[in-house]
């Protein structure tokens, strides 16, 4: 019961700082679920990021058991975050617009932790690096992901690699640039599909990127919900038109041909 120098349950997870960093700006009741909600997301984020990047680098290496560990881990953060919404939307438009003009201008659309998972994952828009030009070093990070290959990127080397036809993407140099998605491709995840017992693991890859992309567009639907249930139709203090900008958002894609093959099957 004496922990005088010996570490404790709080050094080690440096509860000090954790629970320190939460400084709500009015005297609002619900501010403090605002803030935790957010930083509570940016926590499971940072593990996502931590999680993606060695997956593709477990991929990279053809050690594919574990980065089906790390995706499905992925997946149940990302389930996680979308059942996190439960709790955010027990804040009413009243109880929200009692603070929601200390924010400013911040907003979830300058996360960019968030940005780190898309253009990881393999949604690779440059323009989202603007709201974040005021910070060299996370521009530089941001940066360092786009010289890469992403996730899906690492993928579709990997069904090269095996002797799949993936057209363009077997000699693509420039990772920076949208992907477009391919017909070679389509059809190398089609004979995936077609013969699982032959192609096990790309198989099992497959649907394990599946699985993630499936959570992260729950996180997004019910994310724009929430949204809509606390602002309605109001711009966002981003600076974006709101809900129907979240909704267009929506209709990204991470893994296209993954989810265009079940129509082919
Ligand atoms: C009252 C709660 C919330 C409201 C009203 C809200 C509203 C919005 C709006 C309107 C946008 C569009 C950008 C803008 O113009 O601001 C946005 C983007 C975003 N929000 Fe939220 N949000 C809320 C909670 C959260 C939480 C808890 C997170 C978790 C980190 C989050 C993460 C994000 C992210 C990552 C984006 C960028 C999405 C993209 O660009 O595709 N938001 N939010």
């Amino acid at each position: 019961m004496e922990f005088r120098g010996r570490m404790s349950y709080g050094d080690y997870l440096h509860l000090e700082k954790i629970l320190n960093a939460q400084s709500p700006l009015s005297g609002a009741h619900d501010e403090l679920l605002f803030i935790i909600q957010h930083q509570t997301s940016e926590l499971w984020m940072k593990l996502a990021i931590h999680e993606i990047r060695s997956a593709s680098k477990a991929i990279h290496e053809d050690r594919l058991q574990p980065a089906f560990k790390m995706l499905s881990r992925v997946a149940r953060i990302f389930e996680q975050l979308t059942g996190a919404w439960d709790v955010l939307r027990t804040m009413t438009p009243s109880e929200y617009t009692q603070f929601r003009g200390s924010l400013g201008q911040s907003s979830g659309f300058q996360s960019y932790q968030y940005r780190a998972i898309e253009f990881l994952a393999g949604n690779r828009n440059d323009a989202m690096l603007k709201p974040h030009a005021h910070r060299p070093e996370v521009v530089a990070e941001l940066e360092q992901i786009l010289a890469e290959p992403s996730l899906y990127d690492e993928a579709l080397l990997l069904l090269s690699r095996q002797g799949f036809d993936v057209g363009a993407d077997a000699t693509r140099t420039d990772w920076r640039a949208t992907r477009t998605p391919n017909d070679a491709v389509l059809a190398a995840w089609r004979e995936v599909y077609l013969a699982p017992e032959k192609h096990w693991m790309l198989y099992e890859l497959a649907e394990k990127l599946v699985d993630f992309e499936d959570y992260f567009r729950r996180w997004r639907f019910n994310h724009v919900t929430t949204v809509e249930r606390i602002i309605g139709l109001k711009r966002g203090t981003g600076g974006t038109s709101g809900v129907s900008y979240l909704r267009k958002m929506l209709e990204v894609e991470l893994f296209p041909e993954l989810w265009k093959v079940r129509t082919e099957l």
